[in-house]
């Protein structure tokens, strides 16, 4: 379908009323070129620390966020419907193949959830919490596998530990905190292995970041029926974070299965800012380049100061302090930038999340000045 057709989703009138015909988003698709928002500038400390995106939300999205403040009275009922439309012809998929989230952490905690009350979760470590961590509450076993000398998933040791009580694995790929992506062709193999055994969860929040994003999704498993979950943000390349929109790629029948888990009703300004920011091009490609941008100026930085680094294709860089992460954490607190944490058991490594590209020459002025003594 390519971008929204308003007549065959026989929604005109929702549209109509909330100005987005109006505004061309829906039929044209298209954004105007956007800018670091209001956030962005202000004087508070800048956010290096959660890797968010300050080049968004694009100015579709704003848009159709400012025409709809006075729908806010309304129950979402039409937006999931047609972010749902629009996302599976996309991906060559049926509707059914798709639900929508409040942020992919929602859909984290429901597959923590869900798996971890059926059987055990293998995971790596470090990796993004979430899911494990909900799991845990949950009173579920997690085996944590280190990562291996790449800082990347060691697949063969996750299989490994794949038993008949293993429910669900989890791969996030590309990793956070590290940065690193798995060779596609050796996860599909691993999904090939494993599938028939034990669910598994691929979190492609950075898909989107990467130079072959269609190579590295796993969606052509989900067309292919196999048992794996996909999820997905609108909070990075999109920058929506705090609209909280994800989803779920999946098979039918694992859809209804996590679907009772929702504990969210479908927030109706982030779904509007969703279909108008999934259908802007202009914009992603934009966000892209100013977080590639970002991660270049980081990473030359480190390399001129000869610190050690996991080349990133994410949006955040995690590099060898040399030291304590705490000491320079508070000594950036000191100039104004809020930088991330170690991780285990990387214990002088810190992660920084990439700003603007001007704040990103803020934080290599002071990681210069830092290590100038
Ligand atoms: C790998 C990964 N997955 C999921 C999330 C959750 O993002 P959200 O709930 O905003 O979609 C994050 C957030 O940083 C992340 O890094």
């Amino acid at each position: 379908m390519g971008l929204v057709n308003l007549q065959s989703l026989n929604r005109r009138n929702l549209f109509q009323s909330t100005g987005l015909i109006a505004a061309g988003l829906v039929t044209a698709g298209v954004g105007v070129a956007s800018r670091p928002t209001a956030a962005a500038q202000s004087n508070d400390p800048v956010r290096l620390v959660a890797n968010e995106n300050p080049y968004g939300p694009s100015k579709s999205a704003q848009k159709a966020m400012s025409d709809s403040l006075g729908s806010g009275w309304m129950y979402s009922a039409s937006e999931g419907r047609i972010l749902r439309e629009i996302i599976s012809d996309r991906e060559d998929l049926s509707q059914d193949h798709i639900l929508i989230t409040a942020g992919s952490g929602e859909l984290l905690k429901m597959a923590g959830l869900s798996y971890g009350m059926t059987g055990e979760i293998v995971s790596a470590k470090p990796t993004f919490s979430m899911l494990v961590a909900y799991a845990k509450g949950a009173g579920a076993t997690v085996k944590e596998i280190p990562l291996d000398q790449n800082m990347r998933h060691d697949l063969s040791a996750m299989e490994a530990q794949v038993t008949k009580h293993t429910s669900l694995i989890y791969i996030c790929n590309p990793n956070n905190p590290t940065g690193t992506v798995l060779d596609a062709d050796d996860l599909r193999s691993f999904i090939d292995g494993v599938e028939s055994r034990a669910t598994v969860f691929v979190d492609e929040a950075y898909v989107d970041l990467l130079d072959e994003p269609k190579h590295n999704a796993m969606v052509d498993q989900i067309r292919a029926e196999k048992n794996v979950i996909i999820s997905r943000t609108f909070s990075k390349i999109h920058g929506m974070a705090g609209l909280r929109v994800g989803y779920a790629i999946a098979r039918p029948d694992i859809i209804k299965r996590l679907r009772p888990l929702q504990m969210s009703f479908q927030n109706c300004m982030g779904a509007r800012a969703a279909i108008a920011s999934y259908q802007d091009f202009e914009f992603q490609a934009f966000s892209k380049n100013k977080i590639q941008e970002c991660i270049s100026v980081t990473q030359s930085t480190l390399e001129d100061l000869s610190l050690p680094y996991t080349p990133s294709v994410t949006n955040f860089v995690l590099f060898d302090t040399g030291g304590s992460v705490r000491d320079f954490t508070l000594a950036m607190r000191e100039k104004g930038l809020l930088v991330g944490r170690s991780y285990a058991p990387y214990g002088s490594w810190c992660r920084v999340s990439m700003g603007t590209v001007e704040q990103m020459g803020r934080f290599s002025d002071a990681l210069r000045e830092y290590y100038k003594g």
